[in-house]
């Protein structure tokens, strides 16, 4: 059935895969669009842009502060996803989406920025921006409008290109961090597939006002095994750098004392709960259903597929 889809965050890393698996679909995308500031769009936002406006997505100008542009996207919409980004003041602009599309009178769904280890496994103060994103999850729930709350555990741009030391942008070539004793199971998803399944879960009447998470059963990997499949792909040998959780604990309480270093911040508490804490090795509170198990006829890439990106054959 084919909707009319509000989508936030087109322009960034995973927004930009989800107007892809919308339009795969059949949904119209109508995307809220922030304008640059100063000379206008670099070459590469351009480009996106004009990608967009070939493949029939509607801009709406505006952003989540701009409440009369948030009513103006969410008019006629039937669903909402958000894919703002993990910045706390940014995530918590999502209130202001969760009244329009309640005001709107037409969502009748809405999938927040979540895409990450299900934020109600994590302690309080653990992850800064999971105590916010579990926050919200109580904004949504009583919102008016049937949500859908899309855990991912790790992206594969995120965590399968860094061989699980977050901030990489690719696998390094001679040394790799190893957290704890590296055995600890993780599970990973190629972000266009985490899209692909969170577009079925959006008209399906199970996933209403529920939890689903994304655990492809052959990607649930311990770090040594990641690096393992990358050095029998490359042929390089990586010195494993023993991190342990004491060390790992001591830079994060560093971190946390220097407010510039948030986003180092967030990805070293975020390794602590994937290697360290094991939150993301499958493990599910009873009320999230499964997206793997629930849509088998989705193909999801394997990591090691996913790192032949990296690899030049
Ligand atoms: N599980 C994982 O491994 C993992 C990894 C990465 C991300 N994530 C999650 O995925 C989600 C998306 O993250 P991302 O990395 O794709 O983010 P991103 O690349 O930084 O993109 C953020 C998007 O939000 C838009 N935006 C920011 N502020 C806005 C505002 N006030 N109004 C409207 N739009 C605004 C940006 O627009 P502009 O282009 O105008 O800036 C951009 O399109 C987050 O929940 C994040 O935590 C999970």
């Amino acid at each position: 059935m084919s909707q009319r889809v509000l989508l936030i965050g087109a322009t960034g890393r995973l927004g930009r895969l989800f107007v892809d698996a919308l339009r795969e679909e059949g949904h119209t995308v109508v995307a809220l669009i922030r304008h640059e500031e100063g000379d206008g769009a670099n070459s590469h936002r351009r480009q996106l842009l004009e990608s967009f406006s070939r493949n029939g997505v509607m801009i709406v100008h505006g952003g989540l502060e701009d409440e009369a542009s948030l009513d103006r996207a969410c008019s006629g919409a039937d669903a909402v996803v958000s894919c703002i980004d993990h910045r706390p003041d940014h995530l918590r602009l999502q209130v202001n989406l969760a009244e329009a599309a309640s005001r709107s009178g037409s969502v009748r769904r809405i999938l927040p920025s979540q895409f990450g280890i299900d934020s109600r496994l994590y302690g309080d103060a653990r992850v800064d921006h999971g105590d916010l994103k579990r926050e919200l999850q109580q904004v949504f729930a009583t919102c008016g409008v049937a949500v859908t709350f899309v855990h991912t555990n790790g992206l594969a741009n995120e965590w399968v290109g860094s061989l699980g030391q977050l901030g990489l942008s690719a696998p390094p070539r001679e040394a790799i961090e190893v957290y704890g004793d590296g055995i600890v199971q993780f599970s990973t998803v190629a972000p266009e597939d985490a899209a692909r399944y969170a577009v079925r879960a959006l008209t399906d009447g199970q996933a209403e006002n529920r939890h689903v998470a994304i655990v492809p059963p052959d990607n649930l990997l311990t770090q040594h095994e990641l690096i393992d499949l990358w050095e029998a792909k490359s042929g390089v040998r990586l010195r494993r750098l023993v991190v342990p959780s004491q060390t790992l604990d001591a830079r994060i309480d560093s971190l946390a004392q220097d407010p510039a270093k948030r986003p180092q911040l967030a990805m070293a508490q975020l390794v602590r709960a994937a290697w360290i804490d094991g939150l993301g090795d499958g493990r599910r509170l009873p009320d999230v259903i499964e997206l793997s198990q629930l849509y088998p006829n989705i193909r999801y890439r394997r990591a090691s597929e996913y790192l032949d990106r990296y690899h030049p054959h």
